[in-house]
């Protein structure tokens, strides 16, 4: 079974509606060549229906970059996965490290939304990661699969085929400090022996693991090169419609493993 790979831009909280429509008509021209690769980008929730129009057709998902558990009700503030699902999202990040650092999203709260983003037909990127103290210590693993069992625990396989995970440890993240390709490699390997172990042979054979933290033009190909990265979650250089593109490419060129 070949995994497709699958590259996706966090936007986080830059790009209000209008720089959002031009960054997403640049993206489809510098994107217009790019095959054999899943491109998607998580524009903030008020930008969404400028990106969606833009790119309706275009052949890139739009994702949101994070919901609210319930459907609706008294949640000030708070967005819904049936909402973003309305809107022309296809996927949804779910328990980014800096929502569960700064928004206080616990492993229990991710394990809701995460239920949350199937109940509303959305496919889920599921963000885990060690912090560099959780690395120091010598936990990393142990970190990620606790985060892993949380989310994923109890899903059942045609929930499980839908998901992507993506590995960003948070000393990664923003810090221009990316993860080796072989440190990377460690732990997406750990990362498909937890499913391994849990799941049918399909589910590790066709969930997709993307790499974040700091991934540029530069780093991207040999990151790619690794036999369990399938793609990336990248943030500031998903900013820019030319760095954005040679992240593509790099995954594009990719040989398809099983
Ligand atoms: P970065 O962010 O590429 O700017 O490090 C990655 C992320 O937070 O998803």
């Amino acid at each position: 079974m070949s995994r497709r790979a699958f590259v996706a831009g966090n936007w986080k909280m830059n790009k209000g509606p209008l720089e959002a429509d031009a960054l997403a008509m640049e993206l489809k021209r510098a994107l217009i060549d790019a095959s054999g690769v899943d491109v998607a980008v998580a524009p903030p929730f008020l930008s969404i229906p400028a990106v969606v129009a833009r790119l309706s057709h275009g052949g890139i998902a739009v994702v949101g970059q994070d919901l609210h558990p319930e459907v609706s009700g008294a949640f000030t503030g708070a967005v819904s996965g049936e909402m973003l699902k309305q809107a022309g999202c296809s996927y949804v990040l779910v328990g980014h490290s800096e929502r569960r650092s700064l928004f206080g999203d616990t492993d229990a709260v991710v394990a809701r939304k995460l239920r949350a983003a199937l109940r509303a037909g959305l496919k889920p990127i599921l963000c885990v990661g060690e912090t560099l103290a959780e690395r120091d210590a010598g936990t990393a693993i142990a970190v990620v699969q606790a985060q892993l069992s949380a989310a994923l625990g109890e899903l059942d396989r045609d929930s499980m085929m839908t998901i992507t995970i993506a590995y960003e440890p948070v000393w990664a993240i923003g810090t221009g400090r990316t993860a080796s390709p072989d440190q990377a490699q460690e732990m997406h390997a750990q990362i498909r022996g937890w499913l391994s172990a849990r799941f049918p042979r399909e589910v590790p054979a066709s969930v997709r693991i993307q790499y974040g933290g700091s991934v540029t033009a530069s780093n991207a190909s040999s990151l790619m090169s690794q036999p369990d990265i399938d793609g990336a979650l990248v943030g500031g250089a998903s900013l820019n419609a030319e760095s954005f593109r040679a992240i593509v490419e790099a995954a594009a060129s990719k040989p398809r493993l099983s």
